[in-house]
């Protein structure tokens, strides 16, 4: 098979990606390790910044993102009990967060590839990139026991932080920068009406929380938990009694109670490969960089990497231009580092860290209790919650 672009990973990035090629007339091929199913069956990211909601208007797939998600003009962090609101919209002058979940949007995303004719290979397994280095670029994968080449111009790596692309490149030519933290979120999804209109970030001495939710039906709730623990020390009687204890009391009393339909542990990390291109193997996405989940930044990250490589794909396909595909690891880094720096922010301010020494934690009170008093801290984290501009 021969295609213009060989992208592996059929997550948000790649699929997001193939189909603005798409629209442009440039022909793509996503391979996929695991089935449509599997991948609609991971519960990840909630929050969309305006760029990434753009992004998908402009990739045709913003229809029932507009009609069923919800603008979030706000967000809350509670601190120690006591409720503040961020006023998103007004800090920000006029911008906002869309409340969608990655599940619904990757199946707009593969409804619309369908829709095109989009070439999109499931279980397509031991997926390997060859001669990365040369104009020819080439996959390989095997697909029910029989072995398949895709001949093309550029490889992207989209297959996230454990696919292959990222391992394909020799060590010397790539630095990696990485954070693990000491806790892990635990997550439920419940068929039970939100706690609040809007997002709840919980800073409290037991360990932090988070209320979110996907529709008025459907509520996402977290809370930070010792590395060590399982899933199964997590009974849903447990993990609603400890969310309780983390959130205002006024919060905590109306909290509508049910039965988890999914639960799962992820731990923290913060990573960053530099740079994200070797030959014409591109890196987008979270096979590139991860950062700790507080504030939202992992995959309106993915979005603004698949934003400069369109650019740059529809430069060098229309006019032969090649400057953006040049520039592309500095300019997506750029914004990286910014995300990278305010998920680590987040995450600092908001968890208990086993064994901080006194000082660093009345540091911690104080950073916060600053944040929230002072306009000008305020409208920072506004900007960088809504997103930074691509
Ligand atoms: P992925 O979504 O990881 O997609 C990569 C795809 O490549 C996958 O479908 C995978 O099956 C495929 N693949 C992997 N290896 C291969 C291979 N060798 N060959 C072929 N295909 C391969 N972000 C937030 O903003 N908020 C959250 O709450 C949040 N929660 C998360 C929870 C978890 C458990 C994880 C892992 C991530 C979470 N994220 C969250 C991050 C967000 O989901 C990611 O940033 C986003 O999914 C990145 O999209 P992607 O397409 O780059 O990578
Ligand atoms: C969600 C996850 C996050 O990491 C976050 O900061 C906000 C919302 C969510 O899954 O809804």
């Amino acid at each position: 098979m021969k295609t213009q672009v060989g992208i592996i990973g059929g997550g948000p990035s790649g699929l997001m990606l193939s189909q603005l090629l798409d629209l442009k007339g440039i022909d793509s091929v996503v391979l996929e390790r695991k089935s449509r199913d599997y991948v609609l069956s991971r519960i990840r990211a909630g929050v969309l910044e305006q760029g990434f909601t753009d992004l998908m208007r402009e990739a045709g797939v913003g229809e029932r993102m507009d009609r069923e998600g919800e603008i979030h003009e706000g967000v809350c962090i509670s601190d120690n009990g006591v409720l503040h609101r961020i006023d998103l919209e007004k800090l920000t002058g006029g911008d906002t967060v869309m409340v969608y979940g990655q599940t619904e949007l990757t199946r707009d995303l593969y409804e619309a590839r369908d829709a095109r004719n989009g070439k999109v290979i499931h279980e397509a397994e031991d997926v390997q990139p060859h001669d990365i280095t040369t104009d020819a670029p080439y996959l390989t994968y095997t697909k029910d026991g029989e072995e398949y080449r895709v001949d093309c111009d550029f490889i992207i790596g989209a297959d996230g932080f454990h696919g292959v692309s990222r391992k394909s490149i020799p060590e010397s030519e790539i630095r990696e920068y990485e954070k693990v933290y000491p806790f892990g979120w635990l997550g439920i999804l419940s068929e039970t009406k939100p706690v609040h209109d809007e997002l709840i970030y919980a800073r409290s001495e037991r360990g932090f929380a988070l209320c979110s939710l996907r529709s008025r039906v459907l509520s996402r709730y977290y809370v930070q938990v010792p590395l060590e623990d399982t899933v199964e020390d997590w009974s849903d009687e447990r993990f609603w009694d400890e969310l309780k204890a983390r959130l205002p009391e006024d919060v905590a009393a109306r909290l509508e109670t049910g039965p988890s339909i999914e639960k799962s542990i992820a731990p923290l990390r913060s990573f960053v490969c530099e740079p994200m291109r070797y030959g014409n193997l591109f890196l987008a996405g979270d096979a590139a960089h991860i950062v700790p989940p507080t504030g939202a930044k992992g995959l309106n990250s993915a979005a603004s990497d698949i934003y400069y490589l369109y650019h740059a794909m529809v430069a060098y396909y229309a006019e032969g231009d090649a400057s953006g595909l040049d520039s592309y690891s500095e300019t997506a880094l750029r914004r990286v580092w910014k995300a990278q720096r305010f998920s680590w922010w987040m995450t600092s301010m908001l968890h208990q860290f086993p064994n901080e020494d006194p000082f660093d934690q009345r540091l911690q009170e104080i950073e916060l209790e600053y944040f929230l008093s002072s306009e000008a801290a305020r409208t920072s984290l506004a900007e960088n919650y809504v997103g930074l501009p691509f």
